[in-house]
């Protein structure tokens, strides 16, 4: 049931010089996919996935971008922070082999995941990507859970993108089903190569309200809504998106095209 809640914020780490983790003491129940609407109370909110939550702490990952996330990432332990949620259908667990690929901050709700599927026994390889490698984050994070996990990055080593990397981990594999997170490009290139492998992609579209209301996160031409049909959709509704891949609208409502 979503809620909203002044929290205090617990701890706060860094991960790698462009992200850090907030943890929050809280018994929310959020299961992996869904998101929290956050504010200091300043100008805005945003929508965070929560990275990490066990029933009596909740963890967010977040990237130092604009103003609004760079403000987050200042706070102190101590200060306060407005949660609101969980919102948003989470990914759907299945059996056999799971495939785990995320892009730059795009790992953190695939964390939550990698867990559950891996406690229930499945087995799950993780693919972790940045453009940079400054920009992997969360590695240690899956070090310690029964999984896969490798990682690349287009700065360094053989300077695969995750999905170059998705690709071979599938020649050598048999995957029963793809998770994704990240830039759109990405999850766009992925989907050309995943041919009838089912697969789940978490979107992100401009959240305003985040309960359904104010239809600015609505994708075209469907009108599905990312804060209350997703974030995270499946095979049959992505291939019904006009926009997916080509553009996402901005806080006015305007198109702004994905730069290839
Ligand atoms: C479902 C969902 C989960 C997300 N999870 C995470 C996460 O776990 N970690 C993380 O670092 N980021 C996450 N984001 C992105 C986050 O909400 C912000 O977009 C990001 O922090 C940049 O905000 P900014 O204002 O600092 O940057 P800006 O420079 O102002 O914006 C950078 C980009 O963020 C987009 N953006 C700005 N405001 C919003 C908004 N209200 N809703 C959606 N997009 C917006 C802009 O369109 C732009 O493309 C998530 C977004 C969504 C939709
Ligand atoms: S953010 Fe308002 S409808 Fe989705």
């Amino acid at each position: 049931m979503p809620e909203r809640i002044t929290c205090r914020i617990k701890r706060i780490v860094d991960e790698g010089p462009s992200a850090r983790s907030l943890y929050f003491e809280s018994d929310m129940r959020v299961l992996p996919g869904q998101f929290l609407m956050v504010t200091d109370y300043g100008e805005g909110e945003r929508p965070f996935s929560v990275a990490d939550s066990d029933g009596s702490r909740i963890v967010l990952t977040i990237k130092k971008m604009g103003p609004f996330s760079r403000r987050i990432c200042s706070k102190k332990e101590g200060d306060l922070l407005s949660l609101r949620g969980p919102f948003g259908n989470p990914f759907t667990p299945r059996a056999g082999t799971a495939l785990l690929v995320g892009g730059g901050a795009g790992i953190a709700p695939l964390y939550l995941l990698a867990r559950e599927l891996a406690s229930a026994g499945g087995r799950v390889i993780v693919v972790n990507g940045a453009r940079v490698a400054d920009d992997l984050i969360l590695g240690a994070w899956f070090g310690r859970l029964n999984v896969d996990y490798v990682e690349t990055s287009e700065d360094r080593g053989e300077r695969l993108t995750s999905v170059q990397l998705a690709g071979r981990v599938m020649e050598r594999e048999k995957v029963s089903v793809v998770y994704a997170a990240g830039p759109e490009l990405m999850m766009a290139a992925l989907k050309n190569i995943l041919r009838d492998i089912p697969y789940e992609f978490s979107f992100e579209r401009y959240m305003k309200c985040g309960v359904g209301i104010c239809g600015s996160c609505a994708c075209d031409p469907t009108g599905i809504r990312v804060c209350v049909e997703g974030p995270v959709f499946g095979r049959e509704q992505i291939e019904k998106l006009s926009d997916f891949g080509v553009y996402k609208r901005d806080a006015t409502g305007a198109r702004v095209y994905f730069k290839k």
